[in-house]
């Protein structure tokens, strides 16, 4: 059901969404025009040269990645979409927009407060200033507060797909910007990447007062000793936050640690329905929600998950997971406990 007033009215708070994956077609052919980069689709480079095609490039994406086609999914990967869409920014005002379109889209689901986060490397390595980054996103962060009512504070990610010495360097160079940085994550390609080769780097930021998360993506290759190390011991004493991390409900005692440990879950249904079955995905949220784990609901990268923002993602599980509109209002108070904004904003969004 896709208009329940129930889910639309609710208050949200929003605390697994990647800037950079709330791209649309319309802005990626804007800023394609603007800094005068052709737009191409797909591993044969097909010339975009409308923004209607780059629609279509959408769909087709959309149809495409993690779809049942294995031969479509080697063509071009996600990661690669998602990369290729960080080359169209290139100035502080393309970074505000990136930011004021998602903030606008946000107020209008009725999310007051969000945590978005950001891959400064996939930035900074193609020569793009920490300085042009965050004054475009702090502009837009300003705004939204001010104009749209949408709180929001930054969640930096280091691509673990990246060295560990890397990320200390994109660490120390982001030090300048903590006021505007709630929190460090870990994000990109996790092949063969376990979190406990950044224990460094997420150590200094717990000593230097940054809340701390991980991605754990379902279904990967050891996606359960992943989980265990971000809850277990990174950074010293785990994350406080895990996002994804649904393999979890595989395991008793994966699930007794995070419940134990009140470590939050950022789940993202519209993203794992792309490449598994739906009787895989509900019946874990189900089950992980139902342990008292304090989980809650976000959207990950919308602009390429079939366009579904966190009201779709809400949906999915109502209607999936059978939650009552009870249930419903627990994921949103699991969101506010979980999240890193101040006692007193806590207190403003209950
Ligand atoms: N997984 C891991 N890293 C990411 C993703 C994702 O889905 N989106 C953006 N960075
Ligand atoms: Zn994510």
């Amino acid at each position: 059901q896709t208009n329940d007033p129930f889910v639309v009215d609710i208050p949200k708070i929003e605390l697994h969404v990647h800037i950079e994956g709330t791209m649309t077609p319309e802005l990626r052919w804007k800023l394609s025009q603007k800094n005068k980069i052709p737009l191409t689709c797909g591993a044969d480079k097909i010339a975009l040269t409308s923004l209607e095609e780059t629609q279509k490039a959408y769909t087709c994406i959309r149809g495409r990645i993690g779809a049942a086609s294995a031969e479509a999914s080697k063509s071009f990967t996600f990661f690669q979409i998602y990369y290729e869409g960080f080359d169209l920014l290139q100035s502080e005002e393309d970074y505000y927009d990136l930011a004021m379109r998602y903030f606008e889209r946000a107020a209008k689901l009725n999310v007051r407060y969000c945590e978005p986060f950001f891959d400064p490397q996939g930035h900074t390595r193609r020569g793009i200033s920490m300085e042009v980054i965050m004054k475009g996103f702090q502009k837009a962060q300003i705004e939204a507060e001010r104009e749209l009512n949408v709180k929001s504070q930054w969640i930096m990610c280091f691509l673990r797909d990246m060295s560990p010495e890397s990320a200390t360097e994109q660490y120390e160079a982001a030090l300048p910007y903590k006021d505007m940085i709630v929190g460090i994550g870990l994000d990109s390609d996790e092949l063969d990447r376990p979190p406990k080769l950044f224990d460094e780097v997420f150590r200094r930021a717990r000593e230097d007062g940054f809340r701390r998360t991980s991605h754990c993506d379902f279904n990967q290759k050891d996606t359960h000793e992943h989980i265990r190390q971000v809850a277990e011991s990174l950074g010293g004493p785990g994350t406080e936050r895990i996002d994804h991390g649904l393999n979890a409900a595989d395991q008793d005692d994966l699930m007794n640690m995070i419940k134990e440990k009140g470590i939050g879950m950022t789940i993202c249904p519209c993203a794992y329905i792309r490449h598994a079955p739906e009787s895989e995905v509900f019946v874990r949220i189900r089950k992980l929600f139902d342990a008292g784990i304090k989980i809650t609901i976000a959207s990950d990268d919308p602009a390429y998950m079939e366009d579904n923002w966190v009201l779709h993602n809400l949906y999915m599980v109502r209607d999936k997971c059978k939650f009552t509109d009870q249930e419903m209002v627990r994921l949103q108070r699991n969101a506010i406990e979980i999240c890193w904004a101040s006692d007193d904003e806590k207190a403003a969004l209950s």
